[in-house]
Order: structure tokens, then C-alpha cells, then sequence
């Protein structure tokens, strides 16, 4: 069994997908870089193993190397970013290199980075849509490894599309996860 560490920074509605449609990979550990992030109280909760550290105060550096660490004591094997919201270094990237995956709420290469949802809308889109892609040292640049379609309504605001490609993010990455680390 693949062992998998989640990292969030929000409320990690798709952490929890990843946890309760885990198969063939086992969440070894859930991080965050907010401490106080909604998504890992419910893993406290699911007593999940943890992990907690602000870079505030601390550096990227130290903050990194603290949480490289607590990955591999944790025995991780493959990295799933879900809702992190900061940029990994290029020397953690180069070292998980090929284990790193993200899912983002575009049709890659269609509106890497930021505000995906009203980028789509205000470009008058009708299929929007979420990937899921390995992580390189480009913004939401890797190879994506699956996607999924999400109709653009008319009337639609950045709100109500994100919360239907949500929907689409919970399906589509645990099955495009479990491929991946079983490929
Ligand atoms: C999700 O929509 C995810 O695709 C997006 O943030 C949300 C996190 O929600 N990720 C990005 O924008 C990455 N750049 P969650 O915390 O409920 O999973």
C-alpha cells in the first residue's frame, strides 16, 4: 500500500475525499502550513497523524526542511497537494521529484494560478472543469494526469462554479490518485 501525505492550507474538503475514497494508498500523514486549518482538525479528529508549522518567523527554509522531515518520518511516498495554497521551493520539488501531485480548479493549461472560476466565466468559457497534474517547478505547469468537465451555466458566478467543479475535484482526484501511485 502506497503511503500518501496531504497538504492543505484551508478547510481540505478534498483531503477528506482523499481519505474516505483511499484505495490502493493510505494517508500516512496530513500537513498544513496554517495551524489552525479547518481540514486538520478533522484529521485530528479522524486521528490521522499530523502535522502543523507556520513559516511565519521561521523562514521558508526552515520551514521546509521541518516539513521534508516530518514526511519521511512519516514514511511518505508520494506527495498530494490539496488546497495548498503557497509555493513549494524548487529544492523540495527537485527532491520529491515525480511524487509531487495538485489538483486545480482548471482545465490545464487553460487558467494556471488564481481566481481559475471568474478567469473562465469573464472569457465567456461554457466547460470549465478541475485537473489533476504532477507538480514541477512551473505553476501548474507538470503533466496532467486526468480532468474532469463541468458545465459553465449562464448566470453563473465564480461562487456557484466553484462549487460544482468542487463536486467534479472530489470524484476526480482520489480515482486519478490511486492510479498514480499504483502506475
Ligand atoms: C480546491 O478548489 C482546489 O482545487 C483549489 O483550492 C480549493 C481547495 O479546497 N486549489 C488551488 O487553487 C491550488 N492552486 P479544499 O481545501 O476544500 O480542498
Amino acid at each position: 500500500m502506497r503511503r500518501v501525505g496531504i497538504l492543505l492550507s484551508g478547510r481540505g474538503s478534498n483531503m477528506m475525499a482523499l481519505v474516505e475514497q483511499a484505495r490502493g494508498y493510505e494517508v500516512a500523514l496530513v500537513a498544513s502550513d496554517k495551524p489552525d486549518a479547518a481540514g486538520l482538525a478533522w484529521a485530528v479528529e479522524r486521528e490521522l497523524s499530523t502535522f502543523a508549522l507556520s513559516p511565519k518567523g521561521i523562514g521558508k527554509l526552515a520551514y521546509e526542511a521541518a516539513l521534508d522531515r516530518a514526511l519521511r518520518e512519516a514514511g511518505v511516498e508520494v506527495i498530494a497537494l490539496a488546497g495548498y495554497m503557497r509555493l513549494l521551493s524548487d529544492a523540495l520539488v527537485a527532491t520529491w521529484r515525480g511524487r509531487i501531485v495538485n489538483i486545480h480548479p482548471s482545465l490545464l493549461p487553460k487558467y494556471k494560478g488564481l481566481d481559475t472560476h471568474a478567469r473562465a466565466i469573464a472569457a465567456g468559457d461554457t466547460v470549465g472543469g478541475c485537473s489533476v497534474h504532477i507538480v514541477t517547478e512551473e505553476l501548474d505547469g507538470g503533466e496532467v494526469l486526468g480532468s474532469a468537465k463541468v458545465p459553465i451555466l449562464p448566470g453563473d458566478t465564480p461562487d456557484t462554479l466553484a462549487a460544482r467543479v468542487l463536486i467534479a475535484e472530489h470524484r476526480l482526484y482520489p480515482r486519478i490518485l490511486s492510479e498514480f501511485v499504483n502506475r
